[in-house]
């Protein structure tokens, strides 16, 4: 499936990685470690690669397969994180899972929620997708409110569910499907019709960290 050049909303631009973002995205990496290492994915067996240029090619390749989407995050014109829809199931399910992270540097501009909403809105109308889902560590609080900013579902708790910063982590899994969001997820967002506790986390499921 083609993919459209870009999506834009005000200074937040969202375009599918090339492999030429490879030198500025792992400098970002590289010098982010304090702000990253905490969230970011790891395998049980073996190191993490820092390698830009073979994950873009992955990546790529997924893309073609129709196994993904990954886009970067630009801030005026400046790279500013990742965004990778990974894990498309078609068939029954017609499904997918957001990841994302912005440098520290660009943190608290509403880059992620803004690019959430439009990689979740071209995936429902343009990708013929139906379901979205986020996962998030209970401790992650940065990234928690980017799904209670844009009404993303709270679904339940996964144990041990995610290999992330060495070792299994639980998580909590929020979901959009199409049907919620009639007027697509950055227009509720912007128009300020987000249901506010729909992300809401029940006490049963409140996890002392
Ligand atoms: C989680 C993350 C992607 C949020 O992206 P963002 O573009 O900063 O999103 P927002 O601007 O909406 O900010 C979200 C929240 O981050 C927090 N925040 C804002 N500025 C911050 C800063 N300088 N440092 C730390 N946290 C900050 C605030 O709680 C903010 O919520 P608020 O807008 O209600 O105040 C980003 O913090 C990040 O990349 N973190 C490291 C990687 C990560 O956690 N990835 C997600 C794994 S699920």
């Amino acid at each position: 499936m083609e993919l459209a050049t870009g999506m834009r909303h005000g200074p937040v631009e969202l375009r599918l990685v090339r492999p030429r973002d490879a030198r500025a995205l792992q400098h970002e990496l590289l010098s982010n470690r304090q702000w990253l290492q905490p969230w970011e994915a790891t395998v049980p067996y073996g190191a993490v690669s820092f390698d830009m240029r073979l994950s873009i090619r992955r990546l790529l390749q997924q893309y073609r397969d129709g196994a993904g989407y990954p886009f970067v995050m630009e801030y005026e014109g400046e790279i500013a994180g990742q965004l990778n829809v990974w894990g498309v199931a078609r068939g029954s399910l017609c499904s997918a899972t957001i990841g994302y992270w912005v440098s520290e540097r660009f943190a608290g501009k509403g880059i992620t929620p803004t690019a959430v909403a439009l990689a979740t809105d071209a995936c429902f109308t343009e990708y013929a997708l139906h379901r979205m889902e986020i996962c998030i560590r209970p401790e992650n609080a940065a990234s928690l409110r980017i799904v209670q900013k844009l009404g993303f579902r709270y679904e339940g708790l996964r144990r041990r569910y995610i290999h992330i910063d060495g070792d299994w982590r639980d998580h909590y899994a929020f979901a959009l499907t199409r049907e919620d969001v009639p007027q697509g997820v950055l227009a509720r967002w912007v128009n300020g019709q987000v249901p506010p506790d729909a992300a809401t986390i029940p006490p049963a499921d409140r996890m002392i960290i």
